[in-house]
């Protein structure tokens, strides 16, 4: 069903699953894998790759010629954005949030290396930040040009429903019986699309996601309105409530977004050393804090195979 709508194939083979035998003797658990989309061909890739493969798909559909994208200087949709422009030739318009010059970030100074056009917008909100791009698409299409606007979450979400089924026939493939998922809570896109794919597939999977971001009651709204959004778009009929298969932890947001909790930088530390992983601090870090934690009170029982995404966002190790 997901092969009805467009798609341009930037990942190429699946990503690897690896199974962390040395955490399993470290916490106790022997059944705890990884789904490495840290792993992937364009430029370091991450999570917003299979979102991207479907917003770019719409966007050589409608023959577009310039790829516009707005976010924040750390961003790793821009970097990866501006990295898939270059390498279908498109021309990719970048809007920044913040002032010139922007504080450094390895993420910014990527994007900029891959050709992106960069523009200012300011210091803005998320709300802002959206509005200033839209007219921004709508200058550009006054002016003769093309624009795709990058971000749609319906569209992004489809992403992660093919990653659900990329993952089941992993396990199957291995004789693993997977029972958990973990994942970052975000703006939503990546957990309501493997929400969906895992609902469309039938799979027994719980998913525990690790706040970053929001607070449970704003996570879950996204979270309902792009589920909402995935069903409107394919036809599919909601059976159940897939959110009742979701369990939101808010204990590793510490003091918000972005900044790091002695646990985030420990399990950043304790994966390196015992499994070669490498994770930044903002999302990938407090997850992995977050699954540590939910094996410890056994909100994930030692017997059941749990699985956590690694979702990239590798440059920002550098900064
Ligand atoms: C590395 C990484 N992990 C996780 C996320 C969160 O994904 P989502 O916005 O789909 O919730 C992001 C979003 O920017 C990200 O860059």
């Amino acid at each position: 069903m997901l092969d009805a709508f467009p798609r341009i194939d930037l990942l190429q083979q699946p990503t690897p699953l690896e199974h962390m035998a040395r955490i399993g003797t470290h916490t106790g658990h022997q059944q705890l894998w990884v789904k490495r989309d840290d792993c992937m061909p364009l430029a370091f890739g991450g999570n917003k790759v299979r979102s991207l493969e479907f917003w770019l798909g719409e966007a050589m559909e409608r023959d577009c010629d310039i790829l516009v994208v707005a976010g924040a200087p750390a961003s790793n949709q821009c970097r990866l954005t501006a990295a898939a422009a270059a390498k279908l030739g498109l021309e990719c318009l970048v809007l920044y949030a913040g002032t010139d010059p922007l504080p450094p970030h390895s993420n910014l100074l990527l994007t900029g290396m891959m050709g992106a056009q960069i523009q200012h917008l300011g210091p803005v909100g998320e709300e802002e930040r959206g509005r200033l791009a839209k007219r921004t698409v709508e200058e550009l299409t006054a002016s003769g040009r093309r624009p795709y606007l990058i971000g749609n979450p319906v569209i992004g979400g489809l992403g992660y429903a093919r990653a659900a089924k990329e993952l089941h026939e992993q396990a199957v493939a291995g004789g693993l019986s997977l029972r958990h998922i973990v994942l970052p809570g975000s703006m939503g896109v990546t957990e309501a699309g493997m929400l969906f794919g895992a609902f469309l597939l039938d799979l027994p999977w719980t998913f525990h996601l690790i706040s970053v971001e929001y607070e449970a009651i704003e996570l879950e709204a996204r979270l309902r309105s792009i589920l909402d959004g995935l069903y409107r778009l394919t036809g599919v009929e909601a059976k159940d409530d897939p959110l009742s298969r979701v369990r939101i932890y808010t204990n590793q947001l510490g003091a918000g977004y972005g900044v790091r909790t002695e646990a985030s930088v420990q399990a950043g530390h304790l994966l390196a050393e015992l499994e070669a992983l490498v994770l930044e601090q903002t999302y990938v870090a407090k997850t992995f804090a977050g699954l540590l934690n939910c094996v410890a009170r056994h909100d994930i029982p030692s017997d059941e195979a749990a699985c956590i995404v690694h979702t990239g966002g590798t440059p920002a190790i550098f900064d």
